[in-house]
């Protein structure tokens, strides 16, 4: 792979279009970004991908509950590491993307995954790059993860017929448009990679349970994980949704010292399968293929230049949970309604909040090779000792003067010198109203103990990264979401992803103008309601019980 300047005309002219279609794909109070206008059911596109004619292997399913305590997730414990096997890939694969309930009402039927998504649409894919595995029929080779029927769908077979490897082994992610924009339209680019930054998150909490680490691939470009993957096959994609590349992260079971993660050498012999059609029609959106085109990634071999962690943060503080780690995965949930009444303390929120800050040794940012650009934004509502009002968490707070200069004047910026946290209170107030507002009139935003906006700097990262920065920026905003998804639960309450908010609403209350900074994923957290309408059985009732 040759290394790129990401100074080039072309690069800006890309970074030029990105900008463009972010600015178009925002929500505004008076417009919302172009979307299909109402959904149209005879073409909601199917949220399994198959692929026909693969040999099929199902993964075991977990048993009884042996995972280790919640601690793993957030870095305060290590877990001795698992030897690589079918089993202890099964449940790698059953913590991270598997199914996680059915729910029922008047007759209708959905599943959730360990993984949520927009709209429950789910349009990211995995497959696993395997060297040979005892129970593993295949052998070494590619393979499509099938979650409802929690199988491998072998892709390709190689031609080198290993030892195994038990150093580990690497899982690709891709996405398929589609599904997102069925709903979204125009802006479903974005919840796309979002949702890739929730599932890699998904795969370092469920290699966390296994002793396992995972680290991002940076150096990997569309073109490389789209062959390795089979994507570019259009002999085995027909004119079926386009599935485009994510990343490849290599998985972790043996630390090899001095041994870096590097692209898997290729040889398929084989392949094998068809993908299958997931709509019986389709719209074009060409927002979003222009998207796809200018955030291209292009392999690069230059390490990062700037350090992922400028911070020297003291030692992990999640909030306490006495549940273990598999429990916690298994039963986080997107928060339907707010009580709006439950409240956090300041430790719990504070414990929350932590949870966010990348950390070397903690999970999910060890697997993250960037810096943090992300900020976030608080709109504090029920947290005991705290006053309501606006704040600012710092994940990077070589970000403070820059965002001090940015914002309007008229903010406090008070921190608390009692406290080693990076928080910094902005103003006092009942932000509720605007919170709901602010998240397309959701009271999601405005019932819980409190919400927040990821704020990261975006043009001068794009400019500086190139254009496959705008994919980066939105995976580590997925990324946050899916560590406060479980942080918010491991204290007691519960979280939801939101990313129906309106951008220049939140922009023009903090006084920011131009594309410097850009609220890139929004999140609430607060005391659940439930809904008794909706009736929940396990996920796998429908497979045979011999395979667990
Ligand atoms: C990127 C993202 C954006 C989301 N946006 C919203 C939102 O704006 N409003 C909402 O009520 N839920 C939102 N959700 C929650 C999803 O609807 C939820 O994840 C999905 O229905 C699956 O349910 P589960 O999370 O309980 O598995 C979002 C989730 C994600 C991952």
């Amino acid at each position: 792979m040759k290394p790129t300047s990401s100074r080039s005309p072309v690069q800006h002219d890309a970074v030029d279009a990105l900008i463009a279609y972010h600015d178009r794909t925002k929500h505004h109070l008076e417009r919302y970004a172009r979307g299909p206008g109402g959904l149209d059911w005879a073409t909601q596109p199917d949220p399994f991908r198959r692929f026909t004619g693969s040999p099929v292997s199902r993964l075991p399913l977990a048993g009884r509950d042996d995972t280790p305590t919640s601690g793993v997730l957030f870095g305060t414990e290590v877990s001795s590491p698992r030897p690589f096997t079918l089993g202890a890939l099964g449940l790698f694969f059953e913590l991270s993307l598997g199914l996680s309930a059915r729910k029922e009402v008047a007759g209708s039927g959905w599943y959730l995954r360990m993984n949520p998504s927009s709209g429950n649409l789910h349009p990211t894919e995995a497959y696993a790059v395997l060297s040979a595995l005892a129970g593993l029929p295949g052998g070494p080779g590619v393979y499509h993860y099938a979650p409802l029927h929690h199988a491998l769908e072998q892709r390709a077979r190689w031609a080198t017929p290993t030892e195994p490897d038990e150093s580990g082994f690497w899982v690709g992610l891709t996405s398929i448009p589609w599904r997102e924009a069925w709903k979204y339209g125009e802006r479903a680019f974005r919840y796309c990679q979002r949702d890739v930054g929730h599932a890699l998150a998904a795969l370092r909490f469920a290699a966390a349970v296994l002793g396992w680490r995972v680290r991002l691939l940076f150096q990997c470009g569309d073109a490389e994980l789209a062959r390795l993957l089979g994507l570019d096959r259009t002999e085995d994609f027909g004119d079926t949704e386009r599935e485009i590349a994510g990343l490849l992260a290599r998985v972790i079971v043996k630390e090899i010292p001095g041994q870096g993660p590097a692209f898997p050498a290729t040889a398929p012999l084989e392949w094998f399968g068809r993908a299958n059609s997931l709509s019986p029609s389709r719209v074009q959106w060409s927002a979003i293929d222009e998207a796809i085109a200018r955030s291209q990634r292009i392999a690069v071999s230059v390490e990062p230049t700037e350090p992922a962690n400028p911070t020297a943060w003291s030692p992990p503080a999640p909030p306490h949970c006495d549940r273990s780690s598999g429990q916690l995965i298994r039963q986080r949930r997107s928060a339907v309604d707010f009580d709006g009444i439950t409240s956090v303390s300041r430790d719990t929120f504070l414990a929350v909040l932590d949870t966010t800050l990348p950390r070397p040794s903690a999970p999910p940012f060890d697997a993250w090779p960037f810096p943090p650009r992300l900020n976030l934004v608080l709109f504090a509502h029920r947290v005991t000792g705290l006053e309501p009002g606006l704040y600012l968490w710092l994940r990077a707070p070589g970000d403070l003067e820059t965002l001090r200069g940015a914002f309007r004047a008229g903010f406090e910026w008070e921190s608390d010198p009692s406290r080693d946290v990076p928080l910094v209170r902005l103003g006092r107030g009942d932000v509720r109203d605007f919170a709901r507002t602010l998240s397309c009139h959701q009271d999601i935003a405005a019932d819980g103990a409190f919400s927040l906006g990821m704020l990261g700097r975006f043009e001068t990262v794009l400019r500086e990264r190139g254009a496959a920065a705008y994919r980066e920026l939105f995976w580590e905003a997925g990324m946050i979401g899916q560590t406060l998804y479980l942080a918010a639960d491991a204290a007691g309450v519960r979280g939801t992803g939101i990313g129906c908010y309106f951008d220049d609403v939140l922009h023009r209350a903090l006084g920011l103008a131009g594309h410097e900074w850009q609220s890139l994923y929004h999140f609430t957290v607060g005391g659940p309601v439930e809904d008794p309408r909706l009736r929940t059985s396990p996920p796998y009732a429908q497979l045979d019980h011999d395979t667990r």
